[in-house]
């Protein structure tokens, strides 16, 4: 009897450790969650039976063992080297020139390996007879910590390796926490009212040396191997390549997947689909690792002092930097909404000099607990907006921290924070810097595009009183003009001229002018095409409103509301009509795209973007600014970034140039693909 319980245990030991393998390694499960469940429910069971059945390498032991006191010390052999860093294509190609150089060759008898730099934690893996004996950190490169109680919790490491183990194996590799779950445990941590950290690196750094195994088990970590370290047992592969190879038939999980082989054109290709890819990698990467792939003339190549010769880092621009905060001021938006900025101390990030950055609200202000003075992280990631991630230095002591507004600054009107909402808004309709927001709004491109009114005359125009509302913009002599700051003769022609042109403009960039909350420019073009003339959106419902494909009821509302009689925005538009501001009825262009919705992105090969989206107004389709569900088609070109990521998540049909075209010239029931594809063309892989 208990001669079956041990065969069962082991057998359960091994179809768990399979599952293991093909969900947290291949990715790829063939086994529903409750069967899962069943199985290590069923082996816990046996091992509470017969505790000798439970065996250090159970995946029933991942977790095992009180907080530890401290961690032990390790010596590496060979030590966990750094790497060099290079930050451009002339510098790699130096580094290529010197290996030639130094093997006194004209061309080098390896291929290169280009490979993402993961943004984690090294650490080093040993396993003995196939079973996982050492997890340690990376420390000084000569002497790290144990931390195989923590180690032993990740689940892509496994504590069995499969097929035929050597009888020593020492591996290399990241600790690293996917972007998702750490932006999920971030979100956790500050719902909480906890610290949330910096980035995926710190969460990981910060866990693999947490004393209880308990906690790090809790923590999304992963492992992925980038280097093979002693074998002892079985023959070394001829290159690192192959190593790789290798090791992930004995279960381990590398960074193979996205490696290019090649020559040095090759890699540095990579380098650059790598860093469009950047924002699609489900990992946080900071540059590739250029690797000589054979291993023979990495040893010809030898070391520096603390570096490989054979190896390079080819980092990306880098997404976070510290800097000072110089002063924050307030903002007043169009709504009143007051959005604190911060002024900082120049500081160069991913290529563009960063002088401010907003402090969103009240509420993140006191999340961070900003001060002026302060030293702070700040971040531009995919979304190239910058932000504050935390405060890394705090102001001299005696600094106070800074106090949000209790009124407006621009009127002096107490500040109102309605509800849930977290913004803090100046109620005063008259108030001159929401009032300044709403004209810059009102006389900007895509709204009533009147050229040479810019914010510092808008400003002159509210201070001294010649406006207080929109209409009186175009009911303004020349004579106040006359004595603006730097507004001749000429110059006052030349905005009459503008202001009278205004006078005449589209149906949908008259709505977008108004400003009205949530109707944006593709709203404002949607409701133009179906209701044709401002008597017919005036007259329109709700219900009517959310007839309208992709209208959603806030939107409709907020449209609704706008020209209730009496609101504010009605006796706005009546005095425009009044002062010769009439829309121009929209013309129902009735074309093969009628409904249909698209969005561009990346460079098209042949067609440029304004050209490409002519041609869908052209034919009646809309044009959208995101991917959501709402929209049809994704047409990529080079370069597609997230959004392609997200079309693909969302199953959207994702159309190259020519498809595009095709679809052009037949309309969408001819090529529209059934499924959307799941990858760009022409995306790198
Ligand atoms: S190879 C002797 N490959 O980057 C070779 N390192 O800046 C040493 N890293 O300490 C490193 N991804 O923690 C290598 N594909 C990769 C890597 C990688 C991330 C980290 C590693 C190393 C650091 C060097």
């Amino acid at each position: 009897m208990v001669d079956a319980d041990a065969r069962r245990a082991a057998e359960l030991r091994a179809l768990i450790a399979e599952h293991d393998w093909r969900y947290h390694v291949l990715d790829a499960p063939t086994i529903a969650d409750v069967d899962y469940d069943r199985l290590y429910a069923e082996l816990k069971q046996l091992e509470e039976r017969h505790p000798e059945l439970r065996v250090p390498e159970s995946p029933t032991q991942r977790v095992g063992g009180a907080p530890a006191a401290g961690f032990a010390s390790v010596a590496h052999d060979p030590p966990l080297l750094s790497l060099d860093n290079t930050y451009d294509e002339a510098e790699v190609r130096e580094w290529h020139q010197r290996l030639l150089d130094h093997l006194k060759v004209s061309e080098l008898p390896s291929a290169l390996v280009a490979e993402p730099k993961l943004d984690g934690l090294s650490c080093r893996l040993v396993y003995e007879q196939g079973r996982l004996v050492l997890g340690a950190t990376r420390g000084s490169g000569e002497v790290g910590e144990d931390v195989t109680a923590n180690v032993r919790t990740i689940r892509s490491v496994p504590l069995v390796l499969r097929g035929q183990p050597p009888a020593r194996l020492d591996v290399r590799g990241e600790v690293v926490v996917p972007r998702a779950a750490f932006e999920a445990l971030n979100r956790a941590l500050v719902a909480k009212g906890e610290k949330s950290y910096a980035n995926p690196r710190n969460l990981a750094a910060g866990t693999l040396r947490q004393l209880d195994p308990q906690l790090v088990a809790a923590r999304p970590l992963e492992f992925r191997v980038w280097a093979l370290g002693k074998v002892e047992g079985a023959p070394l592969p001829p290159c690192h390549s192959a190593a790789l190879e290798w090791l992930e038939t004995l279960g381990l999980k590398t960074v193979r997947a996205d490696q290019a082989v090649g020559g040095l054109e090759e890699v540095l290709a990579h380098y650059r689909a790598l860093l469009v890819r950047r924002d699609a990698f489900p990992i946080e990467l900071d540059g590739m690792v250029l690797k000589v792939d054979r291993f023979d003339v990495q040893q010809r190549l030898g070391f520096t002092a603390k570096s490989p010769r054979f190896a390079r880092a080819f980092k990306f621009p880098a997404r976070q930097a510290t800097t000072r905060i110089a002063a924050i001021r307030v903002q007043v938006g169009r709504t009143g909404t007051l959005t604190p900025v911060a002024e900082l101390e120049p500081v160069a990030l991913s290529g563009v000099t960063i002088t401010h950055v907003t402090l969103h609200n009240r509420d993140e202000c006191a999340r961070l607990g900003v001060r002026v003075g302060d030293t702070v992280l700040i971040e531009r990631s995919g979304d190239v907006i910058p932000k504050v991630v935390q405060v890394v230095e705090s102001a001299p002591r005696g600094a106070e921290p800074w106090p949000f507004p209790e009124h407006c600054p621009a009127c002096g009107t107490k500040a109102e924070q309605e509800g849930d909402f977290v913004a803090v808004r100046c109620p005063n309709e008259q108030c001159p810097a929401r009032l300044q927001k709403r004209l810059e709004h009102l006389v900007g491109r895509n709204a009533l595009d009147v050229d040479g009114l810019g914010e510092r005359l808008l400003q002159q125009l509210v201070e001294k009183g010649l406006v207080r509302q929109p209409a009186d913009l175009f009911r303004l002599e020349d004579a106040p003009l006359l004595e603006l700051e730097r507004m001749g003769e000429k110059s006052v022609a030349a905005l009459q001229a503008a202001l009278r042109a205004a006078h005449r403009r589209p149906l949908a960039a008259f709505l977008y002018a108004l400003g009205i909350p949530e109707i944006g420019e593709t709203a404002a073009e949607q409701i133009a095409h179906h209701f044709e003339t401002l008597e017919r959106v005036r007259a329109a419902t709700a219900a009517d409103v959310e007839a309208i494909h992709g209208l959603g009821p806030s939107a409709a509302a907020s449209l609704v509301a706008a020209f209730a009689p009496k609101s504010r925005s009605a006796a706005e538009v009546d005095a425009l009509l009044a002062a010769g501001v009439t829309p121009l009825p929209a013309v129902r262009a009735s074309g093969a795209l009628e409904g249909k919705t698209f969005l561009f992105t990346g460079t098209l090969p042949t067609l440029s973007r304004a050209e490409a989206e002519a041609r869908v107004k052209a034919q009646g389709g809309t044009l959208l600014s995101g991917v959501s569900k709402r929209l049809c088609y994704l047409v990529v070109g080079d370069a597609p970034g997230s959004k392609l990521k997200k079309a693909n998540e969302l199953g959207i049909a994702v159309l190259d140039e020519a498809q595009f075209l095709a679809l052009l010239a037949s309309g969408p029931s001819a090529t529209a693909p059934a499924t959307a594809p799941t990858a760009a063309p022409g995306a790198a892989s």
